[in-house]
């Protein structure tokens, strides 16, 4: 089981003049299996709630559970990638990949076996031997989804993980996510600022908004591309499909209402 349960989570941080609330009563639920995108204005949270489920940060109240059991700490059934691409310089492509194996006590051929395979899903094969600073920022952020896909966790963690690359490998990356999550499966949540790339990977959308975040709707974008059939299509097409439009106008509007300052 690996299905991730919000139970009425706030976090509050020490501020000098009182606490500051940066999330307030969030309660939603991630099934087995599932790709769920979190999207909402900067500093509403996101960050932080990632950070809870994967143990780096305590809820100040209400608790996170994962397969049935409270998070507490760091655990190998949760992978993180984060914004920035987190490699080690120093080491190459595939001590990059393998090194959360290592830590498991992989031997050294099954750790080969399992880079290679990613790679390969990837499109990356035949860089083992490089080094972070020898490959482009799309092929970087590859070797990070590898190297968290490598440790076969059940959760994985994304924050923003396509934020720093152009627009056309930002498209590839999707596409290849999409393709990597039907061959191995896992439960996702997704931190995202592009309404349309929450739209087009995710199977629902938990709109947060502006801070402290709070949940202010979830919508079911699979039911929606199920219906339509996107599934399979290139994203450009998918992109113009009326539902597609529809859900992601929706979404935005949603953002607008709880961003725009309220009226005194
Ligand atoms: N360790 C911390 N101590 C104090 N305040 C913090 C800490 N971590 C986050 N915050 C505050 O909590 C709020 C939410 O931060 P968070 O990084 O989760 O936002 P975010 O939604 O990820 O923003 P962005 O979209 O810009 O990445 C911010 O106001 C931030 O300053
Ligand atoms: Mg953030």
């Amino acid at each position: 089981m690996s299905d991730i349960i919000f139970d009425h989570v706030s976090k509050m941080f020490p501020r000098s003049g009182g606490d500051f609330t940066a999330l307030e009563d969030v309660s939603f639920s991630v099934g087995e299996r599932e790709f769920v995108a979190i999207v909402g204005p900067s500093g509403c949270g996101k960050t932080t709630l990632l950070r809870i489920v994967a143990g780096l940060e305590r809820p100040s109240l209400g608790s996170v559970r994962v397969g049935g059991r409270q998070v507490v700490g760091p655990g190998p059934d949760r992978a993180m990638v984060f914004q920035q691409f987190a490699l080690f310089p120093w080491k190459t492509v595939r001590e990059n990949i393998a090194f959360g194996l290592k830590c498991k006590n992989v031997n050294r051929q099954e750790r080969d076996r399992v880079v290679g395979q990613y790679l390969d899903l990837l499109g990356m094969a035949g860089t083992e031997e490089s080094y972070p600073h020898q490959l482009s920022g799309g092929m970087q952020q590859r070797v990070a989804i590898a190297r968290s896909y490598a440790i076969e966790p059940e959760v994985l963690l994304m924050d923003e993980p396509f934020g720093a690359l152009d627009a056309q490998t930002r498209t590839v990356m999707q596409e290849e996510l999409i393709r990597i999550s039907r061959v191995s499966p896992r439960t996702v949540l997704f931190v995202t600022h592009s309404v349309e790339e929450a739209v087009y990977l995710a199977d629902r959308v938990v709109v947060l908004s502006r801070s402290p975040g709070s949940v202010v709707e979830i919508m079911d974008v699979r039911r929606v591309r199920e219906a339509e059939k996107w599934e399979g299509q290139a994203s450009e097409d998918v992109m113009e499909v009326p539902s597609f439009v529809h859900l992601r106008a929706q979404i935005w509007k949603l953002l607008r209402q709880r961003t725009e300052a309220t009226p005194p």
